[in-house]
């Protein structure tokens, strides 16, 4: 499988319940490594444009509001098939229905406050990743460490 760098947001709840490190700690056990990091609070606009793809959805003015409620931690992560191993670290977005084990099983609220952001495929990887970003050469799959 190739190397490939994903996008991943701890969303407020997590940042909240103080589940930075845990989350973070997961991911690097399965092999993804953060290669930037952020701690932030999104503005309105900047989190209406990322959700824009849920734009027309009865959530989206509710999902803004908690996006935007608290700081939040912008990640880019990189590793073997980063973008598919996140989404299963990650577990369903409702995390009743998330496996035992992932990360919205262990730590999310409910299907809106469920911990954690992950990109669901490689343009979408790219994309996010630019948005927050846009330093970063999504093609450069070189550890940073290492430079
Ligand atoms: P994400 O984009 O945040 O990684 O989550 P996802 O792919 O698993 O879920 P998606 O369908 O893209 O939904 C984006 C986020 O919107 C909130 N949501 N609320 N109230 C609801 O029914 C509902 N459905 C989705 C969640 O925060 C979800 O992660
Ligand atoms: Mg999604």
């Amino acid at each position: 499988m190739a190397i490939e760098r994903t996008f991943s947001i701890i969303k407020p709840d997590g940042v909240e319940k103080g589940v930075i490190g845990r989350v973070i700690a997961r991911f690097e056990s399965v092999g993804l490594k953060p290669v930037a990091i952020k701690l932030k609070r999104l503005s309105q606009a900047e989190a209406e444009g990322f959700y824009a793809v849920h734009k027309a959805r009865p959530f989206f003015a509710d999902l803004v509001k908690f996006m935007t409620s608290g700081p939040v931690v912008l990640m880019v992560l990189e590793g073997e098939g980063a973008i598919a191993k996140n989404r299963e670290v990650m577990g369903a977005t409702d995390p009743k229905k998330a496996a035992p084990g992932t990360l919205r099983a262990d730590f999310a609220t409910d299907i809106e406050k469920n911990t954690v952001h992950g990109s669901d495929a490689p343009e979408t990887a790219k994309g996010e990743i630019s948005y927050f970003f846009p330093e970063i050469d999504v093609h450069a799959y070189e550890w940073v460490g290492k430079r």
